[in-house]
C-alpha cells in the first residue's frame, strides 16, 4: 500500500486539475489526452459511464505514453481487473462502500477511494488510503469541511471533485489537505461532442496554471 501511496502521491502532483472526461466515442480519446498533455493535464480520468471508456483508456495508455490515465467511476469487484487489462494507472471511485474498499485494497495500482464524511475518510485511512476523492465536493460541505477535517485526519490528503470550476478551484487549491482537484469543466460535453479539441487546449490551459499549496 505505501508504494501504491506515493506513486499515487507523485500523480497527482503532476497537476492541480485532473480532468474528469465521459467520453462516448472512444476514438477521440487519443486526440483528447493529447490536446490535454499538451495543455499541461497529463492526468486524466475517464468514468466507466460508457460503453466506450475501457476502449478510450487502453487507447490512450497504448497511444499517449505522457498522459496518467485513471478509470473513474469504478463501482464492483469486476471492473477492477478490467481497467487494470486495459492499462488504466489509478482506480478512482465516488464512493466506497466496505466490501469495494477490501477489493480495492488488493489492487495492483494505486487507489484513489471516494468520500463524502469523515466516517467513511476515517474508514478509508483505516485501511491505508492516505489520499481520498471528496465528492461530490460542493454539496458535500466544499472547502468548509476540507478545512474542519484537517484536525481530525492530519495524514490525509483529499482530491476535492463534484461541482468544481476554474472560479471555484483556488480556494479549495489553498488548502494545505487539498493535493489537486478534478471536474468535467475542462471537457465540456458539447466540446467533446463536436471535437472541439482546440476549445478543450484552451480550457485545459487555464486549468494547468492553478497550482495546489501542498
Ligand atoms: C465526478 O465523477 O468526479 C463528477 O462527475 C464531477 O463532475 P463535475 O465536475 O461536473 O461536478
Amino acid at each position: 500500500m505505501n508504494a501504491h501511496i506515493a506513486t499515487l502521491r507523485a500523480y497527482t502532483k503532476l497537476a492541480a486539475v485532473i480532468p474528469v472526461v465521459t467520453i462516448e466515442d472512444a476514438r477521440q480519446s487519443i486526440d483528447l489526452a493529447q490536446a490535454l498533455v499538451e495543455a499541461g493535464l497529463p492526468v486524466i480520468e475517464i468514468t466507466l459511464r460508457t460503453p466506450a471508456a475501457l476502449d478510450a483508456i487502453a487507447a490512450i495508455a497504448k497511444a499517449v505514453p505522457n498522459a496518467v490515465v485513471a478509470a473513474g467511476t469504478v463501482l464492483h469487484k469486476s471492473q477492477i481487473a478490467e481497467v487494470i487489462d486495459a492499462g488504466a494507472k489509478f482506480i478512482v471511485t465516488p464512493g466506497t462502500p466496505t466490501r469495494l474498499a477490501e477489493d480495492l485494497a488488493e489492487a495492483s495500482i494505486p487507489v484513489m477511494p471516494g468520500c463524502a464524511t469523515v466516517s467513511e475518510a476515517l474508514s478509508l485511512a483505516a485501511m491505508g488510503f492516505e489520499i481520498l476523492k471528496f465528492f461530490p465536493a460542493a454539496a458535500s460541505g466544499g472547502a468548509a469541511w476540507l478545512k474542519s477535517v484537517r484536525g481530525p485526519l492530519p495524514a490525509v490528503s483529499f482530491c476535492p471533485t463534484g461541482g468544481i470550476d476554474l472560479q471555484t478551484a483556488p480556494t479549495y487549491l489553498s488548502l494545505p489537505n487539498v493535493i489537486c482537484v478534478g471536474g468535467t469543466w475542462v471537457t465540456p460535453m458539447d466540446a467533446l461532442r463536436a471535437g472541439d479539441f482546440a476549445r478543450i487546449g484552451t480550457l485545459a490551459a487555464g486549468a494547468a496554471r492553478l497550482s495546489a499549496q501542498s
